[in-house]
């Protein structure tokens, strides 16, 4: 094991073997558990102290106005919130009349691990309560991924030093109190006391609350069962009121002998359904989940886990602290994911209320490439829900005047919720991030039916929302005015060149797709002479450049903008938007987050390599870095343009991210897209992965341009490819790629078009990497230099 600041290295889980209080928001955002449909964070079990308690389900949300001091015509009216719904993970202890709390009497030891190949959080306490006695709580708890609607928690406490006399409180709680959050407009407001009771129920050892949300009328429905085992004399009762179901469970404890309890817990909601419906959905998946019993669930967990490994999996050579980040984010971009099942995926996931639990275009620009290569029936329903979030879409479009769907830049439900026109509604390119995540998905998986059902129609619709909002000048040059880009310290600029080449590709793809399956088009309403105008506004798109800098523009005219005086803005003025006004921010040279950085990389054969080696080298002089979701797109263009140590320097800035709390608000929940950032800092940054554009639009073989920087020995990972898993194993001179599943498949090694089939690896050798003077970043905004953490000593496979 190598230590560091925070947490243990290890390569396949994250423990803390210390309790600090002052992290406690963060801790609780790092061990937080969750299939993607329910999440807990990882609050200790007797619920406090905690930072901020959370118990969430995906889609639970609250409706809150939004205020405008100068309203505008199509500005969203209301917001969403993701709330804390009913608390099941709370466990309190009485040591004879104590509540162990660690706050009083003394914690002598403290463990949490946090295992990513079992899918548990296992914590060890030992606590002297303020009367001297000491106790022993352990306990493991998991929130299921093959059972969707359920968490459980195994709670045992044995006394250290004497007879001990304990009371173990088994709840469930609606609305929690909860803590005062900061002045950050980012983080979520705290919305007081959202649910509504409906029914309380406790007998025996079991426990419901079912509650309303006021305003969103969603129904919360929230059951437990509990499997009790103790010394003679173990006594329990149960009892309820309406935001409060509990079972106290009392027994005098010998030295050597232990309470334990096992407490399943099951969760399920609806706008539609009955009281009774939800009371008897969530009482099922109780009694479901106490047949099965808890050793089942743990083995059903390591199972699903195995089999997500075993396509996932990636393994870093030479520097420890990487190879866990990156399982780490892993992990937690599985759970964000996995069983959402028809719904967002929030940019924190289900681990914090940060960005109000909003879904951006992270989902598809930065969670589904890594789950697409690695988990691809994960992906479909995700894209399914946006789909069917179409209907809210096409109205949208339609009150801004605009054809087609106009998706939103921040929602819960579907509906706009960004107050924010500039950073919000203006980042039109959401649109097109949908549409490429369509085409990589079918071209990865090959399902003709998604492409032709659910796909096709996503990429009619934002291909007409692009028609319309863009327009021919009187050359015929076709321009998309008033967008924002990713790059959000820009703002309603011409031609965002990201924007117009997305753009550019959803427009030449619908347009195929269209007369591939021409019955589906015609259901659709889409004629020859629409498909026509795509392919015609997507052939004379604007591409702005600057012939005497010889750089593309970030959008028309940027590079003629005031540079941002980097030397007059100090260390504590960043993030900038926080202490500068957007106007100035939007006027000059400044980049928020890579932007044509990431156009170089999804539309990588849309610039030669001379381009993206000046590109690269412009934009990284501006970019500060202001968002999480920077570090990992700089890594991988670093990687391609040769810039192999800031590759790796951004590669251990997207993976620490949280580990390190590098943006300073891990508290508010996790950077989902930087943990998957990791991934694509790795995969598609030194393994050089790019899905080449087809003459169709559409996307060609897999190229893979491999690259190691000296501080790294080896990069190992597995993608899956039509029905084939690849690994790719990358040395200091030779990358070797093996077929380990299915047919033969054709791939490009830097541009060398090779066969592999399953008895037929293919070795090759690395070519050298270009050496160009190394870039600059803004003054005081480089990434931190690296140093690796070293290998792991011995068998990799243990713990
Ligand atoms: C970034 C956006 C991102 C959002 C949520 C913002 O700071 O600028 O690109 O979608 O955070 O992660």
């Amino acid at each position: 094991m190598i230590t560091h600041s925070g947490y243990a290295v290890e390569p396949w889980s994250l423990r803390e073997t210390e309790l600090n209080l002052d992290l406690l928001s963060q801790s609780e955002s790092v061990f937080a558990l969750s299939n993607g449909h329910i999440g807990w964070r990882g609050n200790l079990d007797e619920g406090e102290p905690h930072g901020l308690p959370g118990a969430y389900l995906n889609g639970v949300h609250e409706l809150h106005p939004l205020p405008y001091a100068e309203a505008g015509y199509g500005y969203p009216e209301s917001g969403e919130t993701l709330i804390n719904i009913t608390d099941g993970k709370i466990i309190r202890l009485l040591v004879d009349d104590h509540p162990c709390d660690v706050r009083y009497g003394e914690l002598t030891a403290h463990e949490r691990v946090l295992d990513f190949r079992t899918g548990v959080l296992r914590r060890t306490a030992d606590w002297t309560s303020p009367a001297g006695l000491s106790v022993r709580i352990t306990s493991e708890r998991l929130v299921s991924f093959t059972q969707r609607a359920i968490a459980a928690i195994a709670y045992e406490v044995e006394p250290l030093n004497g007879s001990t006399t304990v009371a173990v409180q088994s709840e469930l709680v609606a609305n929690e109190q909860m803590p005062h959050l900061t002045g950050d407009p980012r983080v979520a407001a705290a919305i007081d006391c959202p649910l509504m009771p409906e029914e309380d129920f406790a007998k025996d050892t079991r426990l419901r609350l079912v509650h309303c949300t006021r305003h969103s009328a969603q129904r919360v429905g929230a059951a437990a069962d509990h499997l009790i085992d103790g010394p003679e004399g173990t006594t329990w009762s149960a009892e309820s009121e309406p935001d409060v179901s509990r079972l106290t469970v009392t027994s005098t404890l010998e030295p050597g002998r232990r309470l334990r309890l096992v407490k399943f817990v099951g969760y399920g909601w609806s706008v539609e359904r009955s009281l009774s419906a939800v009371r008897d959905q969530v009482d099922g998946a109780v009694a479901a989940a106490r047949s099965t019993g808890w050793e089942a669930l743990l083995a059903e967990q390591r199972a699903y886990l195995d089999n997500f490994w075993s396509g996932a999996d990636v393994e870093v050579d030479g520097d420890a602290q990487i190879q866990q980040a990156v399982r780490f984010a892993l992990f937690h971009v599985l759970q964000a994911a996995a069983r959402s099942e028809e719904r967002a995926i929030p940019a924190k996931g289900l681990t914090g209320t940060g960005y109000d639990g909003h879904s951006f275009w992270d989902v598809e620009s930065f969670v589904l490439p890594l789950l697409t290569f690695t988990a691809p029936q994960a992906v479909a329903p995700v894209l399914r829900w946006r789909h069917a979030t179409l209907p809210a879409a096409r109205d949208r479009a339609h009150q801004l005047g605009l054809a087609g769907a106009a998706f939103p830049w921040r929602t819960i439900s579907g509906a706009e919720c960004s107050a924010y026109w500039p950073a919000g509604t203006a980042a039109f390119h959401i649109n097109a991030d949908i549409a490429y995540a369509v085409l990589r998905y079918v071209a990865v998986t090959g399902d003709v039916t998604f492409a032709r059902g659910p796909g096709l129609e996503l990429l009619v619709h934002t291909a007409r929302l692009w028609h319309s909002l863009g327009h021919h000048d009187p050359e015929g040059v076709f321009h998309i005015d008033g967008v924002t880009g990713p790059d959000e310290y820009s703002a309603i600029a011409r031609d965002n060149l990201y924007t117009n080449l997305m753009a550019r590709r959803n427009l030449t793809a619908a347009a195929e797709l269209a007369s591939r399956h021409p019955d589906r088009a015609e259901e659709l309403g889409v004629d020859d002479e629409e498909t026509a105008a795509w392919r015609d506004a997507a052939a004379r798109i604007a591409v702005p450049y600057n012939a005497a800098l010889g750089v593309h523009e970030q959008s028309a005219g940027f590079t003629g903008f005031q540079h941002w005086d980097f030397a007059a803005t100090s260390a504590e003025q960043y993030p900038l938007l926080l202490h500068f006004p957007y106007f100035d921010l939007y006027r000059k040279q400044v980049v928020k987050q890579a932007d044509l950085v990431l156009a170089m990389v999804t539309c990588g054969d849309d610039f030669t390599a001379e381009e993206k080696a000046r590109n690269f080298a412009y934009y990284e002089a501006l970019t500060v870095r202001d968002s999480s979701l920077s570090a990992c797109c700089q890594a991988v263009m670093a990687a391609e343009t040769g810039h192999l140590r800031l590759a790796y320097a951004y590669l251990g800035e997207a993976a620490l991210m949280d580990l390190e709390n590098l943006e300073h608000n891990t508290r508010d929940g996790l950077h989902i897209a930087s943990l998957a950032g990791t991934w694509m800092a790795l995969v598609l940054g030194l393994g050089g992965m790019r899905q080449h554009e087809s003459e169709d639009g559409g996307i060609g073989p897999l190229g893979f341009a491999p690259r190691m920087p000296e501080q790294l020995s080896g990069l190992k990972f597995t993608v899956m490819v039509r029905g084939r898993r690849l690994r790719v194993d990358i040395r200091r001179s030779t990358a070797r790629y093996v077929l380990e599943e299915g047919e033969p498949l054709h791939l490009l090694h830097h541009g060398e078009l090779l066969t592999v089939s399953g008895d037929r690896p293919v070795e090759r050798p690395l070519p050298p990497a270009r050496v160009l003077p190394e870039p600059q970043q803004p003054k005081g905004r480089p990434p931190a230099d690296r140093s690796p953490t070293g290998a792991f000593d011995g068998d990799e496979d243990s713990d």
